[in-house]
């Protein structure tokens, strides 16, 4: 009996050193954690649990049938986080530089079934270099097999990739169909076709980093949604983010015990707002005074910052946050903005996660740019979004809210449950200087006539009474009791049943 115990234990450190101490410690002076490191730092301590880790290839070809590892290049299980249990694939570099084989492949969509039956997430943590090139078309239905899964169970069970090494070729559409991507910075890139690639098509000579590196992806391209300083940071911070999260969309989201009064008042939120209209501020200074503790975990901190998305609770309560930034760009709707929030608004609906809208934006950016790189299309998707979501819907207008923007951002036309303004909100088709230019272009050349239609004009539409007056706002609130009235407005909501038209399923502005 002794001699098999034994046997189980020499498979497992076998199956536990993946390619070798040589390629390991290579792994750690590229500053990088191996795969089994990382799941150990992501989960709670001693609760991972692995499956397959004896599963090994099956390629005979360009000599694959003489080099076989346990495991095949990915750490797949399942563990808990913070109590919570999570499934967790984790790309292995050290074996076949993590690349993906039919049997890996398996491995991952099976984890993925397991986790949909259950009702979990699944993190998947990335370090590779693509498809197993000995394997060919093997490897590609791999691929196509994890895309099913990750789209069918996209809205079923949060999933979440962390780029902590190469993510080439075919590893990057999984990624990019799961719902958050964070990198790793200076360590990791993601690209479709690689350096070589691109100098052999365009010619053009382009480093990893250049090509897909964090400052491209969570900076310009908005591929990743944050990127953090090492593994140990990107995994800590997706532990923060789990705790926010339903575990999947048979779930209401977590509520924890909060020690933040829900009542607090909050007297220097009267003068958040400038006295000039024209004048920034930052309406993260808002969020981070009407959210518990403070705390607040920022989506695409780094891109599209004219608009804020983020998870906070309120009386313990979690919720997702979308906010316009009057300073960046003046918090002005562009393309860039629609997509971050159109897509934050889709997954907080998809989780039962309440919104929360603080509004203070100037309308759509004008421009050929804008127009060319198809705003109207853009635009349309954070309409929709917000038109179909049927999560309890929570409205702030603090200062401008003008033309279609005023629409978009959640208004009381698209199924705001509480839309609510600062008394320095301005509810208008466009500020009055532009308006009264349009609309009394005859007196152009008369200043006193066209400053005292100015006035008339802001007179009437900027402040928040006259929607007010039509029920479009539903209450004019003190900007110091802002939190207590949003943290009452979502107790009345936690009963709220909504669904649309039955459909097989939408058709969004992609
Ligand atoms: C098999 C691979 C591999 C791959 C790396 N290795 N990529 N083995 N298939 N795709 C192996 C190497 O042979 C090496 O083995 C080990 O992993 C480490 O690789 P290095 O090149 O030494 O590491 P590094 O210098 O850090 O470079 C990492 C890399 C590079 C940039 C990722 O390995 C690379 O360019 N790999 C190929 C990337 C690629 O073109 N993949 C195919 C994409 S096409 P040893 O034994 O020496 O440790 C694709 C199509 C799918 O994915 C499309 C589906 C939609």
């Amino acid at each position: 009996m002794q001699h098999i115990l034994d046997e189980l234990e020499k498979r497992r450190e076998q199956a536990r050193k993946g390619g070798g101490d040589r390629r390991i410690a290579s792994q750690h002076a590229k500053g990088k954690l191996t795969a089994r490191e990382r799941i150990d730092l992501l989960l709670d301590e001693g609760s991972f649990e692995e499956f397959d880790m004896f599963v090994e290839h099956r390629a005979t070809e360009f000599g694959m049938a003489e080099q076989k590892i346990p495991g095949d290049g990915v750490v797949t299980g399942w563990g808990t986080v913070n109590g919570r249990v999570v499934f967790v694939f984790s790309k292995d570099f050290t074996v076949f530089g993590g690349s993906l084989s039919g049997a890996h492949a398996k491995k991952i969509v099976k984890l993925y079934e397991q986790a949909a039956k259950v009702g979990s997430p699944v993190i998947g943590l990335f370090d590779a270099g693509g498809a197993r090139i000995q394997e060919g078309v093997e490897a590609l239905a791999g691929y196509a097999d994890i895309f099913l899964a990750n789209t069918l169970y996209s809205g079923v069970i949060p999933q979440i990739a962390v780029i902590m090494g190469p993510c080439a070729g075919g590893d990057v559409y999984s990624p990019a169909i799961m719902d958050f991507i964070f990198m790793v910075k200076d360590t990791s890139y993601m690209y479709v076709t690689g350096p070589d690639v691109v100098k052999t098509v365009t010619n053009e000579d382009v480093s990893h980093e250049e090509l897909g590196g964090y400052r491209v992806h969570a900076l310009k391209s908005g591929v990743a949604e944050g990127a953090f300083e090492n593994d140990l940071e990107a995994l800590t911070q997706v532990r923060r983010l789990i705790d926010f999260l339903p575990l999947s969309n048979r779930e209401k989201p977590p509520v924890r015990e909060s020690f933040d009064d829900p009542d607090r008042q909050e007297p220097s939120l009267d003068s958040l707002v400038p006295a000039n209209p024209n004048k920034p501020y930052d309406m993260k200074e808002l969020i981070y005074k009407i959210v518990d503790e403070a705390d607040f975990f920022e989506i695409s901190k780094d891109w599209a910052k004219n608009i804020v998305c983020g998870f906070a609770r309120m009386d313990g309560e979690p919720i997702g946050i979308v906010a316009n930034q009057p300073q960046v760009l003046a918090g002005v709707l562009d393309i860039d903005a629609a997509r971050k929030a159109a897509r934050f608004v889709r997954f907080c609906d998809a989780y039962n996660i309440p919104i929360v809208t603080l509004v203070d934006v100037p309308g759509f950016m004008p421009g050929t740019k804008q127009e060319q790189g198809a705003l109207i299309k853009h635009g349309a998707k954070l309409l929709f979004a917000y038109a179909e979501a049927t999560v309890p819907k929570i409205t702030l207008i603090t200062r401008k809210a003008y033309g279609g923007a005023y629409d978009v951002m959640s208004s009381k036309h698209i199924r705001g449950d509480f839309n609510y303004a600062w008394p320095t909100a301005e509810i208008a088709v466009m500020g009055a200087k532009g308006a009264v230019e349009i609309i009394f272009r005859a007196d152009l050349n008369d200043p006193e006539a066209i400053a005292a239609r100015e006035a008339e004009y802001k007179q009437r539409f900027a402040n928040p009474f006259v929607a007010a007056s039509l029920g479009y706002i539903d209450d004019v609130i003190m900007p110091h009791g802002t939190r207590r009235r949003i943290v009452r407005a979502l107790k009345s909501l936690k009963g709220k049943q909504l669904s649309n038209p039955w459909k097989k399923h939408d058709n969004i502005p992609l």
